[in-house]
């Protein structure tokens, strides 16, 4: 493994304030015999989403149920890493039988999001024990299980097969890859590393334009394997580029290139940080320049997290440099401008945008944005190592 530069001191006083931050949360956010979790906040308070609310069509809009529950878990997994407190682990652990059913979910892709934070980080930092992870297993082959090998892509939304639904690809699944990854790393079914592998590099090919920006849906015949339609659900147009798209993307790739070491999968960081407005908040889409649209702090610090990563994988000593303190400077900038200091509001990563075309979550603190700022702060002040986070020894440029 590469040697780390330490960070500017100021992102050790931010992850302190994270820390702080968790405390808070878990303090008044929900108690164990409650089955719902936060999910984004709405007037400065969290909205909890019932673990079992279902995704599922209504005309032309695709509600993504509860995506997030797993996230809540993450936070105090991390909380517990930085403070040691037996509390906090067992806060986190008490919540596990409850997203446990979901890992039948038919209906979605998202079991990434469910159980890589909640299951398999909690097992990878050593906080949670092997024989707990059943449900962790189910999910990895529930979502396995949602690959077309025609078109080499993991149906996105609805359940399986479902017509309107069967030829779905969003670029959000390559953060639902690091549940397969993680899976295969520990002597999982071979296939699964390449099921991961597969999907990746067919949203290298489909996903990416030419200038490094992302489409956010694509749709495949899934019978033939063949592209239909490139475009958006989330963004503000087929032809935009959706700000938390490019950061999963950013993200998703680099874990895909700490788990396959394939560099063609790096093309992304650069068009965010092109566009990047001075202050770090990225608006919700980079083709909306109204100086008062909303941003996505959370899409930000996922961005960050992204190049952190590859400021560890890169075998150029420059360039890791560069793309590390890329990464820190922008975590340095959210600290102070969008980390929760205000102990009567929810959330720890305020100012981020859920879906502002169908009008959720705007200007929020938000489930995966607490939890991916977390990882950045702690992977970048050294109170996490890559290897612990993404539980496999990753490939090295
Ligand atoms: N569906 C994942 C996201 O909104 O980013």
């Amino acid at each position: 493994m590469h040697v780390r530069e330490g960070p500017p001191p100021e992102l050790g006083g931010a992850w302190q304030d994270w820390l702080r931050a968790a405390r808070r949360e878990l303090d008044r956010t929900p108690r164990a015999s409650d089955a719902a979790f936060p999910h984004v906040t709405e007037g400065g308070r969290w909205r909890l989403l019932p673990v079992d609310a279902r995704s599922g069509w209504t005309g032309d809009v695709y509600d993504h149920g509860n995506w997030t529950a797993g996230f809540w878990s993450g936070v105090m997994w991390l909380a517990a890493l930085g403070t040691s407190d037996r509390q906090t682990v067992e806060a986190a652990r008490s919540r596990l039988p409850q997203l446990a059913p979901q890992a039948s979910d038919t209906t979605t892709h998202d079991l990434g999001f469910l159980f890589y934070p909640s299951f398999a980080f909690g097992r990878a930092s050593g906080l949670l024990e092997g024989s707990a992870l059943e449900p962790a297993r189910a999910a990895v082959s529930s979502l396995a299980r949602r690959f077309n090998p025609r078109g080499d892509y993991i149906q996105a939304f609805g359940h399986l097969g479902e017509q309107r639904s069967a030829g779905t690809s969003t670029i959000d699944t390559m953060m639902n890859l690091p549940l397969l990854w993680w899976a295969a790393g520990r002597g999982g079914d071979p296939s699964l590393q390449e099921v991961a592998r597969r999907h990746a590099r067919t949203s290298a090919r489909v996903f990416l334009r030419e200038d490094g920006s992302t489409y956010h849906l694509c749709r495949f015949d899934p019978l033939s394997g063949a592209l239909l339609h490139r475009g958006t659900y989330q963004g503000a147009s087929d032809a935009s580029c959706w700000s938390r798209g490019q950061s999963w993307a950013i993200c998703g790739f680099a874990w895909a290139y700490a788990a396959t070491g394939e560099p063609e999968l790096l093309r992304t960081a650069d068009y965010f940080w092109e566009r990047l407005p001075a202050d770090g908040l990225p608006p919700w889409d980079f083709s909306d320049q109204d100086p008062a649209a909303p941003r996505d702090a959370s899409a930000a610090a996922i961005a960050a997290l992204g190049v952190l990563l590859l400021g560890e994988l890169d075998p150029h000593d420059a360039r890791r440099r560069s793309l590390a303190g890329r990464g820190q400077a922008l975590l340095g900038q959210l600290g102070p401008s969008c980390l929760n200091r205000e102990p009567q509001q929810d959330g720890i990563l305020l100012r981020s945008c859920y879906s502002k075309p169908h009008g959720q979550g705007i200007d929020s603190a938000t489930g995966w944005g607490d939890f991916y700022f977390g990882v950045a702060l702690a992977l970048t002040t050294q109170r996490l190592d890559l290897a612990t986070l993404v539980g496999f020894t990753p490939q090295q440029g």
